[in-house]
């Protein structure tokens, strides 16, 4: 049993690649009861700014997991400093543990820093490492991946970077006028934070993961990020979707609101 995260479907992509009992996070939030019981419960997420999504950790937090064996897969694109070791204290300040805890390199979705186009043609061996995953969680392997000084470092760089900004700061965006008022945005959103009024998308910052689904999944690319400390855009014409998930499976996944709800 595998509860997954997801933007742009990585993480969906490598949570069905490692069971074919996946439940996407944002749906379950939505149940009354967060009580699971499994012989292995594992969480497949992507890690922005070095930290599981604020959702992720509620989902933790309200969670009790009755399993002998737990793991966590953090999906990341670049560089994923002490990830893990933050993974695993978090768990810990929720009385949880891990037994497996790994990161898996995919294409970094992190439009302020890269082009997608580029992203796209760059081998990341997701496959083999996907493979080796698998094995480790079949085998209840116990292993936790280190840390360096060097990626706590790192984390401690990024935290001096955004000073004391939250995660928000990478939701600063737009719409231009090229939307079409299509409302996938709306539908691709895991926090119901945008709704179509009079056929044009209105958007709540409250809640929002900094997950980039609305924005990498519009059709016109009528998304785009504002500079944020001197950030800007690397490439606002490319966007970016797991090449193996289609925009139906993402809408499945992350829809909050009926259609009738925000349709109006
Ligand atoms: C706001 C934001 C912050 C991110 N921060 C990091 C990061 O610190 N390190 C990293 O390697 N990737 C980072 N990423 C890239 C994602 O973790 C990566 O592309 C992930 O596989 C996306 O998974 P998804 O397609 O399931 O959403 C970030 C992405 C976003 C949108």
């Amino acid at each position: 049993m595998i509860f997954y995260f997801t933007g742009t479907g990585n993480s969906l992509y490598a949570a069905r690649s490692l069971s074919k009992e996946i439940f996407s996070i944002p749906q379950q939030m939505k149940q009354k009861d967060h009580s699971y019981q499994a012989d292995q419960i594992g969480i497949v997420c992507p890690i922005y700014g070095h930290e599981m999504p604020q959702m992720v950790k509620e989902f933790i937090a309200k969670s009790s997991f009755d399993t002998p064996y737990f793991f966590l897969i953090i999906t990341y694109g670049n560089r994923h400093a002490n990830a893990t070791e933050l993974a695993e204290k978090y768990l810990e300040s929720k009385d949880m543990h891990a037994d497996y805890i790994t990161s898996l390199l995919m294409v970094d979705n992190f439009l302020p820093v890269f082009d997608m186009a580029e992203q796209k043609k760059i081998d990341k061996h997701v496959e083999d490492r996907l493979t080796k995953i698998k094995a480790d969680i079949e085998q209840k392997k116990h292993w936790i991946e280190p840390v360096t000084e060097e990626d706590r470092a790192a984390h401690a760089d990024y935290l001096k970077l955004v000073g004391k900004a939250d995660e928000s700061i990478w939701a600063d965006f737009r719409y231009t006028d090229a939307c079409i008022g299509c409302g996938i945005c709306a539908k691709v959103c895991p926090a119901g934070c945008i709704a179509i009024k009079d056929g044009r998308p209105v958007r709540s910052e409250e809640n929002c993961q900094t997950c980039y689904a609305c924005i990498q999944a519009c059709p016109p690319k009528a998304i785009q990020l504002n500079p944020v400390l001197g950030f800007a855009e690397k490439n606002p014409q490319e966007r970016y979707r797991n090449e193996y998930v289609s925009m139906a499976e993402l809408i499945q996944a992350n829809q909050q609101n009926e259609e009738e709800e925000w349709n109006t």
